[in-house]
């Protein structure tokens, strides 16, 4: 004990490499392995907070790399010392994992939006009115996705998404691996307490991300936001410790707080070691506050992160708690939320792009003009509905604004710099690739050309499509060479791509035969590529990744997707209306059965793997799952079924053996078991038949029940007399 506190206190006075302590710590004091760990753990934990929250390490990479390899090194030898906070957790896993829904203690509400300083002002003069003089804290509102971290004894337990605000996804695993949360917590910290604030993706990392994603020819990310949610929901952490995601806090709910104010409740959780923004500053009247936003309105801009607003905060709790809340969000704060950028620029020309769906999408061509940091040319129009809404002309001067999506928009036209003589937009009716009579679907706003077979944008976009690294992950052949490919009459559908040789592709320009046996080797892999990706692959309108993954989870194998009629399409997950007839279209197709009969040949797995069963205790059962279940997803349920040699069944019918009903059974199955006298199981009871195999197969622990119908009220009376 007095050891370690001298170890802390040198290394407070010296700033001097923790490492060296702890190796100093275990020849000085002959001390034991575990203690060799637990020094290390400290050390790095301390090293990573300087690093992510404070930017200021005080050891090189090298130094720091050396004492994790030995941590690393020592956990490995010594399992029994396994520790789901050591540092080395930041690395992440490879192991694939689903989210347990999670009820979160106290609700994450949302914020009231403004746009308008009158607004802002009125909700200042409201708080005036009521509570009499007021400080104000003004934070910076961070443009990425919530999250509220659970910390115990010092450690972190659990951190949930928002979700809809009453529960969200338990994402623990792949939070651990973000350098700036801390694993474990220094100073004078409550026992237990929740801490809420914003996951967000740097731009750095946001840039370097689709760079990434645009050479494997996976689909971009419209922005840092959609980037760093979507990367919070990846089932592997070890891809989100890569992805250089951040997070900055600021609120702390728990039931009992030693502070009277919020910014002194920020203070407290920067000496615990979370990251708080430098930023927020206390306001005390509403020229402060509007100086404050006009400063951050130009200042963001050079932020190297995505902030879309300020949020203004009364800081005193007791102010809060009379204040109290609406049933969406508290009376006593309000986001500011600054106006997306525009600029005003002529509209030069329109062009059409074809994707490999046929789908047409205009695009505008503009006069080159400045907007938030760089230089617009072109912006979507989105479709001929659109086109006309907005009645944009060709010569007309519009305005462009940056919004959600990757490419800008034209938001409005400048009517008073019109023409005289400007007229309506015409609408093209041809397809501009291949002068085929564009078609419209019924409830699709755009218009299509239905040439698959013969237009161009649309041959090329299938095979690149198919090529995907998430779907056959042909590697080598990117959208170049097929474009040469096709040029060469080589390439002409996905189902050539197995007649090519290693000769055809070496004469290629910028293709040696290294390359060419590579690729060849690479479509060669792609043939044991499973099912579900196969099916992801062929380019079905609609039917996405997940939607393919449904499907062959439901039908097994190819024939049986080909042969079902509509009603059957429509009993898998995910599977409406549109997708099924999208399918059925593409299966009424006989080029695309010529196309799949040579893909059969050339050794597809037109199949879903068998699985190895567990039992074959519900051998001859045909079982529906229905509702919502604590424990396991519908899927996990499905999958124990099929590996304990039972049949999932969607409707309950006269040969239906059990139901194994969650929350919210659907009221027409539960009426229709009650006639048919279908006997209804539990999740628990399900489970107690197979065996007792409660463990999901996310490898994480089922989520802890925390509360009961009454302690839900409590809390709930709690949040709306006293959450900070
Ligand atoms: S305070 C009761 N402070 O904006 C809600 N929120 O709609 C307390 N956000 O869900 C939220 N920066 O995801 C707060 N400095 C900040 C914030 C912030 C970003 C997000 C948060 C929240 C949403 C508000």
């Amino acid at each position: 004990m007095i050891a370690t506190n001298f170890i802390h206190l040198f290394f407070q006075q010296f700033k001097f490499s923790l490492y060296l302590y702890a190796i100093i710590y275990k020849i000085g004091m002959g001390l034991s392995i575990y203690d060799e760990i637990v020094a290390l753990r400290e050390a790095l934990h301390e090293h990573n907070r300087r690093y992510y929250v404070e930017n200021s390490p005080v050891i090189s990479d090298y130094e720091f790399d050396q004492m994790m390899h030995r941590l690393i090194e020592l956990e490995e030898a010594h399992p029994e010392f396994a520790d789901e906070n050591s540092p080395t957790m930041r690395v992440g896993s490879d192991k694939t994992s689903e989210f347990q829904n999670v009820k979160h203690r106290y609700p994450m509400l949302s914020l009231s939006n403004t746009y308008s300083i009158e607004e802002l002002d009125e909700f200042i003069n409201r708080i005036e009115k009521e509570e009499g003089e007021t400080e104000f804290v003004c934070e910076l509102k961070f443009d990425g996705t919530a999250i509220s971290l659970t910390y115990e004894n010092g450690k972190l337990l659990r951190a949930v998404t928002r979700g809809d605000g009453e529960s969200g996804d338990d994402v623990t695993a792949n939070v651990r691996t973000i350098g700036s949360i801390p694993l474990t917590l220094t100073g004078d910290y409550p026992a237990e307490f929740e801490i809420r604030g914003e996951i967000f993706m740097p731009y750095a990392s946001f840039d370097r991300l689709n760079i990434e994603r645009e050479a494997a020819g996976e689909q971009l990310f419209a922005n840092p936001r959609n980037a760093a949610a979507g990367t919070l929901k990846q089932q592997q952490s070890s891809i989100v410790a890569k992805r250089g995601l951040d997070c900055t806090l600021y609120q702390i709910a728990s039931r009992e707080l030693p502070f009277s104010t919020h910014w002194e409740a920020l203070e407290s959780a920067r000496r615990w070691g979370f990251k708080i923004s430098e930023h927020a500053r206390i306001c005390r009247s509403a020229e402060e506050i509007r100086a404050f936003i006009e400063h951050w309105d130009t200042a963001r801009k050079e932020l190297p992160y995505p902030t879309d607003g300020i949020v203004i905060k009364v800081n005193d709790f007791a102010k809060r708690r009379r204040l109290g809340f609406t049933s969406k969000s508290p009376r006593w704060a309000v986001a500011y939320k600054f106006k997306a950028e525009q600029a005003l620029t002529r509209l030069v020309s329109v062009d059409f792009q074809v994707g490999r769906t046929g789908a047409i999408t205009p695009v505008a061509n503009l006069e080159p003009v400045l907007l938030a940091g760089t230089v617009v040319k072109r912006a979507t129009l989105h479709n001929a509905e659109q086109i006309e809404l907005l009645d944009i002309r060709l010569g007309d001067m519009v305005y462009v604004e940056k919004g959600g999506e990757i490419i800008p928009k034209i938001t409005e036209v400048e009517l008073s710099e019109r023409k005289a003589d400007s007229k309506p937009f015409e609408y093209i009716t041809e397809c501009p690739e291949c002068g085929a009579k564009l078609v419209r679907y019924e409830g699709e706003a755009k218009h299509y050309c239905p040439n698959q077979g013969g237009c161009r944008p649309q041959i090329l976009g299938r095979i690149v499509h198919f090529i995907r690294r998430k779907a056959l992950d042909i590697d080598g052949l990117g959208t170049e060479t097929v474009e040469l490919l096709h040029e060469s009459n080589l390439l002409n559908n996905i189902a050539d791509i197995y007649d090519l040789k290693a000769v055809d592709l070496a004469v290629l320009p910028r293709l040696g035969e290294k390359s060419a046996d590579n690729i060849i080797r690479s479509i060669n892999a792609s043939k044991s590529v499973p099912f579900a990706r196969v099916l992801f692959g062929l380019g079905i309108r609609f039917v996405g990744e997940t939607t393919a993954k449904y499907l062959a989870a439901h039908f097994k194998s190819l024939d049986a997707v080909m042969s079902a009629s509509k009603e059957q399409l429509l009993e898998a997950e995910e599977v409406g209306d549109k997708i099924a007839d999208a399918i059925l279209e593409y299966f009424a197709d006989e080029n695309n059965i010529a196309i799949i009969e040579r893909l059969r040949a050339a050794g597809l797995q037109f199949e879903e793997e068998a699985k190895e069963l567990h039992s074959n205790c519900l051998e001859g059962k045909s079982i529906v799952i229905s509702g919502k279940f604590l424990d396991h997803s519908r899927d996990e349920l499905k999958e124990l079924i099929e590996l304990h040699g039972g049949k999932n069944q969607s409707g309950v019918s006269a040969n239906t053996d059990f139901i194994v009903a969650g929350e919210n059974m659907g009221p027409a199955k539960l009426q229709k078991a009650e006639k048919l006298g279908v006997k209804i199981l539990s999740e628990s009871e399900f489970i107690a038949l197979i065996g007792g195999e409660l463990q999901n197969n996310t490898g994480q622990n089922p989520v802890t029940k925390v509360e009961t119908k009454n302690e839900d009220k409590k809390e709930n009376d709690f949040v709306q007399g006293s959450l900070f």
